[in-house]
């Protein structure tokens, strides 16, 4: 008897939802489809924040180094010794914190990691996370994937382009309650340019002890500073050193964004469920870039001057041209993107803009949007990174030229 094709035996599939609810609540990253779309329009990428010249030479040669010598199996879970040491002593020697490497530090691939682990392993379903919003977009879906409920408190733009975007106190006291477990910070800020001040630190200190919550700080634009700025790094306000994490990472510092490495930095009770989550996550970052970060993270100051110095000349590169092009812009005090004002343009909103933009012009950004909880909010702005060749900025600058208004 020939057997029956095995397909007429199978029962017939129950329907359910194939994805979760969780994976459903958030779209893909904006900035990185802009990406995308700056590749199928052959347009100038001032969407993401990654350098297109190249990282600094001896590190380059030290992770090769590394490879050579056959550092090319798992690092030790919560990272190599010799990073970990690293970031003890530059931690040391730049915030004046003691930081123990064997317990208080764990390397992750990317900050990226750092924040969703830190998250996941401080959160129970529904405690709340106080952002500021503009936001880094991916702070939304993190809050998301760790159960946790997002409130929201607007970072108000200045009148003037020189001006400082603001938190209302008020404001940012009504987002603290029984469930706040912690606040993200991210000084210097992305996308606003924002350095906060230390006034402004020692208020949120004061709402963390109030209200028992944690703050968890994305310093990865530290060395990235303008016109005298200063980076103060809240774990060193008294009382937070014990109610912080600071997430940093070499992506944006040494201009290695794909080699995906970063930390997070805290007490020891922290740092154990940090390293917990990490280890069943991605149990670790690439071990021979970890090797060449001991080295990048040794680098003299003047390394961290230059760098600086140079982020000033390319923003100011671009800030006329923008100005010359019609937008309205906030000049940033750190990191390296500039936030506009599209209104002049007469356009319906900041997607349809970014469109004609990348379609048209040939120039890839954000839109304004991808940084809010509510598109509405975001209508009006449009994101423009600067991380780029003199060659890059000029053509973008020539390219700009030719935006219109609708
Ligand atoms: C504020 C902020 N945090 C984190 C990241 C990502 O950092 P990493 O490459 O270390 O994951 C970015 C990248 O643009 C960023 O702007």
């Amino acid at each position: 008897m020939v057997p029956k094709s095995s397909s007429t035996r199978l029962p017939r599939a129950r329907s359910k939802p194939l994805v979760s609810e969780k994976a459903e609540r958030f779209t893909e990253s904006v900035i990185r489809d802009m990406t995308r779309q700056a590749h199928l329009y052959g347009a100038i990428n001032l969407a993401q924040g990654f350098p297109d010249f190249p990282a600094p030479a001896e590190i380059k040669r030290a992770a090769q180094q590394a490879i050579a010598a056959d550092v090319n199996q798992y690092a030790i879970t919560w990272g190599a010794k010799s990073l970990r040491q690293a970031i003890a002593t530059k931690m040391k020697k730049w915030q004046g914190l003691e930081i123990d490497p064997e317990a208080e530090i764990t390397v992750c691939c990317g900050s990226t990691e750092a924040m969703i682990a830190s998250l996941l392993a401080i959160t129970n379903a529904g405690d709340d996370i106080v952002i500021f919003e503009p936001f880094y977009e991916n702070y939304g879906p993190d809050a998301i994937l760790s159960d946790a409920r997002p409130r929201f408190v607007t970072l108000h733009p200045p009148a003037e382009p020189a001006g400082e975007w603001r938190f209302d106190e008020q404001e940012l006291r009504a987002a603290f309650g029984p469930r706040t477990k912690a606040i993200i910070l991210n000084t210097p800020n992305n996308p606003t340019g924002k350095v906060f001040t230390r006034a402004e630190l020692e208020f949120i200190r004061g709402l963390c002890l109030e209200f028992g919550a944690l703050a968890i700080t994305d310093e990865i634009y530290e060395h990235i500073l303008y016109d005298g700025a200063r980076h103060i790094s809240i774990a060193t306000l008294d009382g937070m050193r014990e109610r912080t994490i600071t997430i940093n990472g070499m992506s944006k510092t040494y201009s290695v964004t794909g080699w995906r490495v970063g930390w997070a930095v805290a007490s020891p009770a922290l740092t154990n469920a940090i390293r917990k989550v990490h280890d069943f996550l991605t149990v670790g970052a690439p071990a021979p870039l970890q090797e060449a970060g001991a080295t990048a993270l040794s680098l003299p100051d003047s390394y961290y001057q230059e760098l600086a110095a140079a982020y000033r000349a390319r923003r100011d590169r671009l800030l006329p041209a923008l100005q010359q092009a019609g937008f309205k812009t906030f000049v940033p005090r750190g990191a390296y993107y500039i936030m506009t004002d599209i209104s002049s343009f007469g356009f319906p909103d900041d997607v349809s803009f970014a469109q004609h933009l990348v379609k048209d012009i040939g120039i890839a950004s954000v839109p304004g949007s991808s940084f809010y909880s509510h598109p509405q909010l975001g209508a009006r702005q449009v994101r423009f990174a600067f991380c780029k060749t003199d060659a890059t900025l000029d053509e973008a600058a020539r390219r700009l030229l030719q935006v219109r208004g609708r």
